[in-house]
């Protein structure tokens, strides 16, 4: 169920398309049905539709084994109305698992639980006990017999006393949810078409309606908020960070880290406070993350040192904008190496360098105040301070090519296209606009000139 309005995220954006750990809620529950190997996944949506789909369409487009697919309910009048209107695509053989697009942390393993609960044709309601149970539907038993769920706005000053509430997840035969659908009403104090009533016909038909009672809170937590969406923001990437730490990572403060995507870790990784990490980012054995880095969508090799306010940026893994940086690389601080950047072994990259669609190979250094742009640098290149590649002509991008051995003096600017060729030397300050030739010194600036015993200007004496 997705077609809520979400009135109190007071947002513009549909609320299940809201972030949590850098993914849209909605797709979080989508996620986990997949865990589930469901056969068919459908999202109702009705609030944002059109929004809501396109959002989705990449996850429905992936090739995934299941089938995604969307149904509206306009208007929208209620949770058993909602479900009502994905009855004509659910198959009759199969059991349905009810979700809320704005509950992001169920975990597939308690929803197996609840499946195998409602196997042989029962109604199985996922409950939890609350200390403050308002707002939600109480379960209301007979002895230990289910027999209703009141929702809060229907309910006696004794039903509202109940700690136990319905979790807004149940799992049940389509067959049977197909049949209780059809008798919804909308007498109740909401006048709306509540899904929760199928338990009444339930009972009413002689059909076991079970409780699977769990005990974490957040597993059913609904974000209704923006101060909601933050608190299980942060319960999330408290568990990744512990996740983490149980594999061995070295993480200085575990409430300090946050992974908006995938973060894989090989032995002995260090993270200090207040990093981001987005996309899918690969560290290798031994390397060290200084604080305030932010890290998306590359692959960092062993020993390597990313010290502390470097910002990388790569693009998706498996396109020419992934970022690598190469074994025992010394990075930052203050880096930024911007898509497509890709440095070999032992390559440094000092403060303010910022490097876009590069290869540094082994050993290359560029430690200050520097541009490296649509450049292939070779070997051992050292790359002055405050030196750039002039890549772009205000039309077009061209390369620079850097070889082996050259030194690059400070100030200069390599006008590209333009090659410098192995082991030579940029005099500093210099202006290079055509190719330079192995070996040798290549100067391009006004020459030196000084004018012996110079006056200056000056203002003449005043007279009293
Ligand atoms: C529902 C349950 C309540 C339970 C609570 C748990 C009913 C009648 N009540 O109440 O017992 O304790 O969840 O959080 O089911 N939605 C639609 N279309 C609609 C209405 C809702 O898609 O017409 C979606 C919402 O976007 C949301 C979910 O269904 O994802 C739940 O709706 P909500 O209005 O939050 O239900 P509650 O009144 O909280
Ligand atoms: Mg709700």
């Amino acid at each position: 169920m997705a077609a809520g309005k979400g009135t109190r995220m007071k947002s513009r954006l549909p609320k299940v398309l809201h972030l949590l750990a850098g993914r849209a809620l909605l797709a979080h529950v989508v996620d986990t049905a997949t865990q589930l190997a469901a056969r068919q996944v459908v999202v109702i949506v009705g609030h944002g539709a059109a929004e809501v789909e396109a959002a989705l369409a990449p996850v429905a487009g992936s090739g995934a084994a299941f089938d995604l697919r969307f149904v509206r309910q306009e208007p929208q009048l209620g949770t058993g109305h909602a479900v009502q209107q994905a009855v004509p695509v659910l198959a009759d053989d199969g059991v349905v698992v009810v979700l809320s697009g704005d509950v992001p942390l169920i975990r597939a393993e308690t929803l197996r639980e609840l499946i195998a609960t409602c196997s042989g044709g029962k109604l199985a309601l996922l409950t939890i006990d609350f200390a403050d149970p308002s707002g939600y539907g109480r379960i209301v038993r007979q002895g230990d017999a289910v027999q209703a769920i009141v929702e809060q706005k229907d309910a006696s000053a004794e039903q509202r006393a109940i700690s136990e509430v319905y979790s807004g997840i149940m799992a049940l035969p389509a067959l049977q949810l197909k049949r209780w659908l059809a008798r919804l009403d909308q007498n109740n104090a909401q006048g709306e078409y509540y899904l929760t009533d199928i338990v009444k016909f339930a009972v009413a038909d002689g059909v076991p309606v079970l409780a699977h009672r769990i005990s974490d809170p957040l597993q059913v937590a609904g974000v209704n908020s923006p101060l909601q969406l933050a608190e299980l923001e942060r319960a999330w990437q408290l568990r990744t960070a512990h996740a983490l730490m149980e594999q061995g990572v070295r993480l200085a403060d575990p409430a300090r880290l946050d992974v908006r995507g995938v973060l894989r870790c090989e032995q002995d990784v260090a993270i200090d406070v207040n990093c981001v990490f987005e996309g899918e980012v690969r560290l290798g054995e031994g390397v060290k993350i200084g604080a305030n880095c932010v890290i998306a969508n590359v692959a960092i090799g062993a020993g390597a040192v990313i010290h502390p306010f470097t910002h990388i940026e790569g693009g998706k893994l498996g396109s020419k904008d992934f970022i690598e940086v190469g074994a025992g690389a010394l990075i930052g601080p203050f880096a930024r190496l911007r898509p497509g950047a890709r440095l070999g072994a032992e390559v440094h990259i000092g403060n303010f360098v910022e490097v876009k669609n590069s290869t540094l190979a082994k050993g290359a250094k560029a430690n200050h105040l520097a541009y490296l742009g649509d450049a292939t640098v070779g070997e051992r290149v050292n790359y002055g301070a405050g030196s750039i590649t002039a890549n772009y002509d205000g039309a077009f991008k061209h390369r620079t090519v850097i070889e082996a051995d050259v030194h690059i003096g400070s100030n200069c600017v390599l006008v590209a296209p333009v090659m410098i060729g192995a082991g030579g030397t940029v005099g500093g300050g210099s202006t290079i606009t055509k190719d330079t030739p192995a070996g040798a010194l290549s100067v391009a600036r006004g020459k030196q000139v000084s004018i012996a015993n110079w006056k200056r200007p000056a203002k003449p004496e005043k007279s009293s």
